[in-house]
């Protein structure tokens, strides 16, 4: 069986998961520090507060910024659940807004549509790993004098002009799911140019605590931690960071080999009438995290039939990228504007099989099997 990912690890993770292990510290402490200042270094921010997933993240963003009840918050439907969640965590309303079919990331002029004056944030995914154009939504969150929120959970590695895809952001968020080119098991990690922001941040991701664990134990003076406000566990344990030390210590590597692998898919399926393949602009580096391919009009299957006969096929696939508003747990929600892209892509997309030890061979009998099919 092809499957549809597959995790990328070498005995170097092993050997710094029993290092942490041996260590004494399992919880949040001196290794997650580490990972945050090299992740931060990697993305060119000043500050990088790590936590126990992106959602979470997305989560503890948007309640230091104060996005609550009352509040709405614009957001693709077009994304993984976690987005519009994150949104409801924090007691607001996630308000529904289409995609641009080419990028399959958010339409400046469909979130124009969605803005209200309840809304507070604009959420923006860098869906599937492609970049989204920050400066429209800078623009846009400028005039409507809203916060934006980049969500990077799949674009660790993508860049425009050169620059590292939340390098430039006020805040962004990243994801180290195992389908996630670097891993923790879980994890997420926020970036921010904003010093007291990401103070409040760490204080939040553990229950509104004063000072840390690690520093506290550091002490040489006897500390009684505060809580000032009513936080969250949030934390990324270190046996997690000893792995994501590693992994990003990786990450040229890893973008380099999935970004060859990506454009020979992208050489297999460009002239097919019936295929769309990701648009990658000239000055985007994508990270082909996930391999989104769409079936057109005249396609001689289905989305659905297609996966059905590649699994028989011994081959995994996945749905695209899911559409929120058509999940059970969303149907009632009215606050949208018209999705007819999000619609498109929901019905058409499929994610194709794409990992780091992925051979020729099998990549070749992928692209064959879907061109007898399409
Ligand atoms: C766009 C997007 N946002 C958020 C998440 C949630 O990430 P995590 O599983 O780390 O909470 C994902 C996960 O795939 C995602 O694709």
């Amino acid at each position: 069986m092809i499957p549809v990912s597959r995790p990328y690890f070498s005995v170097e993770e092993e050997t710094a998961i029993v290092a942490a292990l041996r260590s004494g510290w399992v919880t949040q402490g001196p290794r997650v520090a580490e990972f945050e200042r090299a992740f931060a270094a990697a993305l060119d921010q000043p500050e990088a507060v790590a936590a126990s997933s992106c959602t979470a993240g997305l989560h503890l963003v948007l309640r230091a910024l104060d996005v609550g009840r009352g509040d709405e918050v614009v957001v693709p439907s077009l994304s993984f659940i976690a987005t519009a969640n994150a949104v409801v965590h924090a007691g607001a309303t996630p308000v529904f807004a289409d995609v641009d079919l080419a990028t399959y990331n958010l339409d400046p002029a469909s979130v124009a549509r969605a803005l209200s004056r309840r809304t507070k944030a604009i959420l923006l995914v860098h869906q599937v790993g492609l970049p989204a154009d920050v400066a429209a939504f800078r623009r846009l969150a400028r005039k409507a004098r809203v916060r934006l929120v980049e969500d990077a959970a799949c674009a660790i590695g993508s860049q425009v002009d050169g620059r590292p895809v939340g390098g430039d952001a006020h805040v962004a968020v990243f994801s180290f799911h195992p389908r996630k080119l670097v891993t923790t098991g879980e994890g997420g990690m926020i970036v921010t140019r904003d010093r007291r922001l990401a103070k409040r941040l760490r204080s939040l991701r553990h229950h509104g605590v004063s000072i840390s664990d690690f520093a506290r134990h550091a002490a040489d003076r006897v500390v009684v931690e505060a809580y000032r406000e009513v936080g969250y566990n949030y934390r990324m344990s270190d046996l997690q960071a000893a792995v994501g030390l590693v992994q990003l210590g990786r990450l040229h590597e890893i973008v380099a080999r999935r970004i060859e692998q990506g454009e020979r898919y992208d050489r297999a399926f460009a002239k097919h009438p019936t295929l769309a393949i990701p648009h990658v602009a000239p000055n985007v580096r994508f990270n082909y995290q996930t391999y989104l391919l769409r079936l057109l009009a005249g396609s001689r299957v289905t989305r659905d039939e297609l996966m059905q006969r590649l699994l028989d096929q011994g081959i995994a696939t996945r749905r695209g990228v899911m559409a929120a508003h058509r999940e059970p747990a969303y149907r009632g929600q009215r606050r949208r504007v018209s999705l007819p892209a999000t619609d498109e892509a929901d019905r058409s997309a499929i994610v194709l099989p794409l990992y780091h030890s992925m051979t020729a061979a099998e990549q070749d009998r992928v692209i064959e099997a879907v061109l007898t099919l399409v």
